[in-house]
């Protein structure tokens, strides 16, 4: 029997089923940071469409750690208006939404600062100073107190993909002496204060998640499995309530990105870009909810997955561009989703330039 459909309880909070929407950013919020009516439309379909458990596409925590223009914010009261509707909407639909927190630190637009002053082709950042960190730490627990007042189910914060907690874990990035540079431990300790912080200020009722890389994919050096390992028992220690497993950080190179995380052949999950790596922290993590996202486009894999005992629950993003129905259309009987990766959703030529959609359906 397929555990697709099966609920499944993180904390407090039960999901109707095994799914969740990854969290994307519909990159067409106004100047402010507010959410304008066609992501709270796109959200409409979403929740429709019977997913379990929708993350929200990232937020920013400061003006400072916008990531991208037309990103939403959660940085200030102005924020809850409309980030209430939204989370109205879903539950009139009986989906769970959690914001997701972010701060994008050296590639950001207005601010670039990071871990230690850090220069490549790509871009270039200063560090960040003690005072500063602190503020920053401080800015992630009021956005997640604003977001809870907004309706939010819970958080997660973003640890993935290159932004500002992603860089100061990585030891490429990350060149700092004091207590958030050197051992693993040290590195992550953004993440904790952060993940303390908000625990403090929302209560231990409320889920907290951390999207997490399993591995940078860099040649050398940045965060690698083992690390990934590591921090996921720092923050089973803290009680964490899910983690979802992700992969890619400032420096990764993709051809080890295609590979290097990746089950073998045979396992029934190949699809999944790092369901060998999310094996590895599931073995030597028990016991910790674990979300899995990249690649997980057919059935079979998601069945796999589950009754494999992977993972708890089945994370996807692109599919739900093209089909905001997709759970649905996977309960009538379809096997795989329409998705074919072309991309267009997150080109240049459309990321924040319009409304999100799936480009190859809609030109
Ligand atoms: C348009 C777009 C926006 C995204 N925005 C976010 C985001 O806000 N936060 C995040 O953690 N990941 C974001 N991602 C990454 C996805 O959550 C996911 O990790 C990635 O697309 C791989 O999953 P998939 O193969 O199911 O698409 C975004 C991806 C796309 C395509």
């Amino acid at each position: 029997m397929s555990l697709l459909f099966e609920t499944f309880s993180i904390g407090e909070l039960t999901l109707q089923n095994r799914f969740v929407r990854s969290p994307t950013t519909s990159y067409w919020s106004d100047e402010e940071g507010i959410l304008r009516d066609p992501i709270l439309e796109y959200y409409k379909k979403l929740a429709k469409g019977g997913i379990g458990l929708i993350i929200k596409g990232h937020s920013y925590i400061s003006e400072k750690g916008k990531a991208h223009n037309c990103q939403s914010g959660l940085s200030s009261e102005k924020h809850i208006p409309r980030m209430k509707e939204l989370t109205d909407i879903v539950h009139s639909y009986d989906s769970k939404i959690i914001a997701q927190l972010n701060h994008a630190g050296g590639v950001g637009v207005n601010d670039r600062a990071t871990a230690s002053k850090y220069v490549t082709e790509k871009w270039e950042a200063r560090e960040l100073s003690l005072d500063e960190i602190e503020e920053i730490v401080e800015k992630f627990s009021s956005a997640a107190e604003n977001a809870i007042t907004a309706g939010f189910d819970g958080i997660q914060i973003h640890g993935a993909h290159g932004y500002l907690n992603s860089q100061f874990m990585s030891d490429i990035v990350n060149q700092r002496q004091d207590k958030y540079g050197g051992s693993i431990e040290n590195r992550s300790r953004l993440l904790m204060d952060i993940y303390d912080s908000i625990r403090k200020k929302i209560g231990s009722n409320v889920i907290i998640g951390v999207k997490l890389n399993c591995d940078d994919f860099a040649e050398e050096k940045g965060l690698t499995i083992n690390d990934s390992i590591q921090i996921a028992k720092i923050l089973k220690k803290r009680k964490l309530d899910f983690l979802e497993i992700s992969g890619g950080g400032p420096e990764q190179v993709l051809q080890i990105r295609k590979t290097r995380g990746r089950a073998l052949e045979g396992s029934g999950y190949e699809e999944a870009t790092w369901g060998g790596h999310a094996k590895k922290i599931r073995d030597a993590v028990p016991g910790i909810s674990l979300a899995l996202v990249d690649g997980i486009r057919t059935r079979k894999t998601m069945d796999n997955l589950l009754s494999q005992n992977i993972v708890d629950l089945i994370s996807m993003s692109k599919p739900f561009i093209n089909e905001p129905n997709f759970v649905k259309l996977l309960e009538k009987g379809q096997e795989k989703a329409s998705c074919i990766d072309c991309r267009k959703c997150i080109s240049r030529d459309n990321f924040a330039k319009t409304m999100l959609r799936c480009f190859h359906k809609y030109p």
